[in-house]
């Protein structure tokens, strides 16, 4: 017999339901807002977080769709509040969106947390938002709803499909090495993003959602819909309809953030030849949800699992193509084989029994099993020398002649220094040059940003190189692509041996054997360490501070030390 809750044992009895002086508080001031006993009275309260802003275009459409999540919420019998949230964007916030990713997960927590609430819709889809607003629903633990924001449509530049992210870089070196114009660029600046919704490539943002939607937190099929299709606005009432179920049900994330469900999204990341931020984000996640999970679990899966699904920066295809293939659904149910199908979902039912209903209708789009857009695993974990505690490559994006290399590395001590000297036309580098960035990784800059794919060097991309090996300690964006060797952990900032490298080191690189070695000893590395002077970061206030104190190595999921596993019950007596 399945749990149904009665309106008394609903959290937000406490505050509206009672017969005391500090419910008499409660409901005077929510009928202050205009809201009467027949709006909340026996109801279940669900928070509606929304992380819309002025400055985030890829949720740009949530304040539409926040009045649809109310609507079914209140055609299911429940009583919704809006409850804003940090936005995150992307494309706009400094040092790094993912500096922020714990403080939304924190705001999350809190909110659900302090206030009269009895189960959530999370908003969200930009890049960082979706795992954030995840790790803190994990931690609050009362039954949540994830609403991904959907894909916008896709970009055109004179009859060139263009992808968010995967066609900036691309034309970005074509303007540096001469081919196109600047008329071109400005043209393109116009055609690349022309409708809400988060990026419509393989990205962070298509990655995570779907990965959560794997996790079995979204309703099905919902991570593929276009933000801006009438398909979204209905998506989004079923999701207020929904929670209201799941918080009478009592399904909270602990009854489906098992370590079945985390396989099941790493699967789906693979089989995406998603972005590698998943694997910091699900790392996080699964620790929230005290599981330990880790990128070595990962690239056991990568040997398996097949690249399915035909999208850039990894295929040809775009998000809105996807989702007309058949979408996530579609790419579930040919993988079935390597998913725990009895994973429950929060609509009740299992990921099999979710995957049973979809229709594939594009074998290009999306692969079968035995017609893959690569067997190349999407990941490989590097361990050596430079990076004892773990690296990680894409090799499904790296140059098959770089695979295994050997070269002189030229280090860049951090950002700002590779900005000044990358294009200096005396740059001491050829196309077998090992670009090392350091002073990137999550302490360092702070928050890791997505500068891993360093820069050609412009006399290069004149040259025609397109392609090099760089390593750094900073993340790579999902649109981006490459012989980059990212995550390099511990990072130099926190003495790891990053910081001792020197240009003119011979480094050696075995992606097929996963090895990263600087070509010293040891007794000339710990020579070297003890000449390190550690960064200053003294001036640090603030949220940097907080963070800089805080956060893990990148192998850990980045995630505060404070952070892991579900919160305390809370005492009766709030
Ligand atoms: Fe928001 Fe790419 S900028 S998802
Ligand atoms: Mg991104």
């Amino acid at each position: 017999m399945s749990t149904r809750l009665t309106p008394e044992q609903l959290r937000s009895h406490r505050w509206f339901g009672a017969d005391d002086l500090r419910s008499f508080g409660h409901r005077s001031r929510i009928k202050q807002i205009g809201y009467s006993e027949e709006d909340f009275a026996g109801k279940p309260v669900i928070a509606i977080i929304n992380t819309w802003s002025d400055i985030n275009p890829c949720h740009f459409h949530f304040k539409d769709r926040v009045e649809a999540i109310k609507r079914g919420v209140i055609q299911a019998g429940g009583f919704p509040l809006e409850l804003p949230a940090i936005a995150l964007a992307e494309n706009f916030q400094k040092p790094s969106t993912m500096m922020y990713r714990n403080f939304l997960s924190m705001e999350t927590e809190e909110l659900l947390r302090s206030y009269p609430i009895d189960g959530a819709v999370l908003m969200g889809g930009c890049d960082k938002t979706s795992p954030a607003l995840v790790m803190g629903a994990t931690s609050a633990d009362y039954p949540a709803i994830f609403f991904p924001a959907g894909p916008m449509m896709k970009g055109c530049w004179k009859g060139n499909v263009l992808g968010s992210g995967s066609d900036t870089w691309k034309y970005w070196d074509e303007l540096r090495a001469g081919n196109i114009t600047e008329c071109d660029w400005r043209d393109i600046e116009n055609g690349i993003a022309r409708t809400p919704g988060h990026c419509m490539t393989m990205g962070t943002a298509s990655t995570m959602t779907s990965a959560v939607e794997a996790l079995g937190l979204c309703l099905p099929g919902a991570a593929s819909i276009p933000a801006t299709m009438a398909d979204h606005s209905r998506m989004a009432a079923e999701c207020g309809r929904t929670i209201v179920d799941a918080v009478w049900a009592d399904r909270r994330p602990s009854s489906i953030l098992t370590r079945e469900a985390v396989e099941n999204a790493a699967v789906t990341v693979l089989s995406l030849g998603g972005s590698t931020n998943a694997i910091i984000h699900l790392i996080a996640i699964a620790r929230r949800a005290g599981i330990a999970f880790s990128a070595e679990d990962f690239e056991e899966f990568a040997a398996r699992v097949p690249l399915l699904a035909n999208i850039r920066p990894a295929g040809t295809h775009l998000m809105e193509d996807y989702y007309d293939a058949g979408g996530l659904l579609a790419q579930l149910k040919n993988l079935r084989s390597l998913l725990n199908t009895d994973a429950l979902t929060i609509n009740g039912r299992t990921l099999g029994e979710n995957i049973e209903v979809s229709d594939h209708c594009d074998t290009d789009v999306i692969r079968t099993m035995d017609d893959p857009v690569t067997s190349v695993p999407a990941l490989k974990v590097l361990k050596g020398n430079l990076c004892p505690d773990g690296a990680i490559v894409k090799p499904s994006t790296v140059n098959p002649q770089r695979m295994v290399h050997r070269g002189r590395a030229l280090v860049f001590d951090n950002y700002a220094d590779l900005k000044a000297r990358i294009d200096d036309p005396d740059l001491d580098v050829d196309e077998t040059t090992v670009l090392v960035l350091r002073g990137a990784g999550p302490v360092g800059a702070p928050g890791m940003p997505e500068w891993g794919m360093l820069p050609i060097p412009k006399k290069l991309l004149e040259a025609g190189v397109r392609d090099m090996v760089r390593i750094s300690d900073a993340r790579m964006s999902g649109t981006s692509y490459g012989t980059c060797v990212l995550h390099v952990s511990p990072e130099s900032a926190v003495g790891g041996p990053l910081a001792v490298v020197r240009t003119g080191d011979e480094i050696s690189l075995d992606i097929p054997n996963g090895t990263l070695d600087v070509v010293l000893s040891e007794s000339e590395m710990e020579a070297r360490r003890q000449q390190l002077v550690a960064p200053d970061f003294s001036a640090d206030r603030g949220f940097v501070k907080l963070y800089r104190t805080h956060v893990e190595q990148a192998h850990l999921g980045c995630d505060f030390d404070f952070l892991a596993g579900v919160g305390n019950p809370e005492p009766e007596i709030w």
